[in-house]
């Protein structure tokens, strides 16, 4: 069995712990990625769901999930409203689910920015991932912690994580020209490998005190809930 269809049935299983929550939602948040699109073609596909998210105020955490929504007929907003949201769903890249808080990397798709601060103001926050992505430890996949990074702060961000021992590249292009990949805050984006040399909750204290960081797809202790999926059939919800 495929990793698509491991997406299919987290998206499944996700929409039936999502489904009385977005009947009852006034504001909505959409993240960003190919698992967050199959969730919304499954909602937009089912009418009771499709009239919810055409009736609340949804939240789209970049460029691309607005312009999805849009095409759903969702008139979607850029930006996060006062008073949170109801609730929030996103895809992510690696998922280390242990006893302690739930730890994930964010940002393949260069939205981890907006997508933490819809996650941070939400009120209930579900995560959605095939089995590829889980982790015993974070790190384990070898992905990336993207960081978007001021251009004017750019150099001595490399030279600080190249001190520590932290492997750090400039994204480059982003499909349609060269150069580095920019964010849709015009933030630019590089990609690090901190494992092995800080822990990730250090890692996170370090990026979030250094001048620049506009954010990271560092996220600890974000998610209510994860749902995986699994390539043989069935899911999971860790809670
Ligand atoms: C976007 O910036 C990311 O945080 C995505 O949520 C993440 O890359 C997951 O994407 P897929 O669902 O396409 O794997």
């Amino acid at each position: 069995m495929s990793v698509s269809y491991a997406k299919q049935v987290a998206a499944e299983k996700a929409l039936g712990l999502l489904r009385d929550r977005l009947a009852n939602a006034t504001r909505i948040g959409v993240g960003t990625g190919s698992t967050v699109a199959k969730i919304v073609e499954l909602i937009m596909d089912d009418p009771g769901l499709a009239r919810a998210m055409r009736t609340a105020r949804v939240y789209a955490s970049s460029l691309a999930t607005l312009l999805m929504l849009r095409r759903y007929g969702v008139e979607a907003y850029s930006y996060t409203p006062r008073g949170g949201l109801d609730v929030y769903f996103d895809g992510a890249d690696e998922v280390a689910i242990g006893d302690g808080e739930c730890m994930l990397v964010k940002g393949r798709g260069a939205a981890m920015v907006r997508e933490k601060i819809l996650a941070y103001n939400s009120r209930y926050t579900v995560i959605v991932v095939d089995e590829s992505k889980v982790s015993s430890s974070l790190g384990e996949k070898g992905k990336p912690v993207p960081v978007e990074v001021l251009e004017y702060a750019l150099e001595a961000l490399l030279d600080e994580l190249n001190a520590l021992g932290v492997r750090a590249e400039v994204r480059s292009g982003c499909g349609c020209r060269d150069g580095p990949a920019l964010t849709d805050n015009s933030g630019i984006v590089v990609d690090t490998w901190p494992w092995g040399v800080v822990e990730p909750s250090q890692y996170e204290a370090l990026l979030d005190r250094l001048p620049g960081v506009v954010g990271h797809g560092l996220f600890i202790g974000y998610a209510d809930a994860v749902v995986v999926g699994r390539g043989e059939g069935g899911a999971a919800v860790y809670s």
